[in-house]
């Protein structure tokens, strides 16, 4: 990768620009329109909301107001935990669409496989969401589908009733919380990875190996953060409401680290915490 317009290309043969742009915990209104414009003019071309985040409209405005093109840009948005199930599904979809103002979405995921409200037929409701999603797919309204936290047990039952895979699984990946045997499983399945949270809410910003590794490198500890989790061959989505962070996020494509060094940024055992566990969180 050489630049944040260069691109991982999905199972389903769609590219997607290798950063994306996160938002979430941006507060919705001027906030988050501002950012996104920042981001767009430093140069993403990938925007990550959700219906959860509350920011889809103000996504959408600083989208339009850019006058980028809209097929030069890549859109997610995922589907929010208590819409699971077929009907709810598609109803939120349309939502999601009317929110941003947009008549396509580039990727759609759902966003937790276990919500607290289907937690005892999980399995039943992913089964109808994912109906939905790949009939949006095949309609065209949505160009690539996936899902977020989910583990292998999940994506195997998905795959009892899926006719289409997911192309992507939007996980919780930064240093010190790696999360093997998720990676694994859907590196084994052609599924990419989407590492949110990579520089761990910030929090692995002070830790003293990252402090040092940029010395090294003449980097900043989040673009050391960045560079792990794109020679990782993971799709990181950081989030800034800050302008020169937004823009230093994107200086990532000049320098490479070494593979000892790629070890011991993995080796930081939590030190930004761990993902939570998605059969016990309770939204
Ligand atoms: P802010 O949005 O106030 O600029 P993550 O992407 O892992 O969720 O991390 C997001 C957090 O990290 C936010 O608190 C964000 O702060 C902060 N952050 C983002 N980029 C940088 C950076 N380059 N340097 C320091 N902090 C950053």
């Amino acid at each position: 990768m050489k630049s944040a317009t260069d691109c991982y290309q999905l199972a389903n043969g769609v590219k997607i620009p290798c950063i994306g742009f996160g938002t979430w915990q941006t507060p919705d209104g001027e906030v988050c329109v501002s950012a996104v414009r920042e981001a767009l003019a430093a140069g993403y071309r990938h925007i990550d909301t959700a219906q959860g985040y509350g920011n889809e409209a103000s996504v959408g405005r600083a989208v339009r107001e850019s006058g980028i093109p809209r097929d030069e840009l890549f859109i997610t948005s995922k589907l929010t935990n208590s819409e699971h199930g077929y009907t709810k599904t598609l109803a939120a979809f349309e939502a999601s669409l009317q929110r941003l103002d947009m008549d396509y979405l580039d990727l759609f995921l759902i966003h937790w496989p276990n919500p607290i409200a289907f937690r005892d037929r999980w399995e039943e409701a992913n089964a109808g969401t994912w109906r939905a999603f790949e009939e949006l797919y095949r309609a065209g309204r949505v160009r690539a589908i996936g899902i977020s936290n989910f583990r292998p047990r999940h994506l195997d039952a998905l795959l009892k009733t899926a006719e289409i895979a997911p192309q992507i699984n939007q996980i919780r990946l930064c240093p010190g919380d790696t999360q093997e045997t998720v990676v694994q499983d859907c590196r084994s399945r052609h599924i990419l990875l989407e590492a949110y949270s990579p520089l761990g809410v910030g929090k692995a910003l002070q830790a003293p190996e990252l402090v040092a590794l940029a010395q090294k490198y003449g980097k900043s500890p989040a673009q050391i953060c960045l560079r792990w989790s794109l020679q990782n061959g993971f799709l990181p989505l950081p989030k800034s409401v800050t302008p020169a962070r937004i823009r230093e996020n994107l200086q990532v494509f000049d320098f490479e680290l070494a593979e000892a060094d790629m070890q011991t940024i993995a080796a930081l055992k939590g030190i930004a915490g761990y993902a939570a566990d998605p059969d016990t969180i309770t939204w």
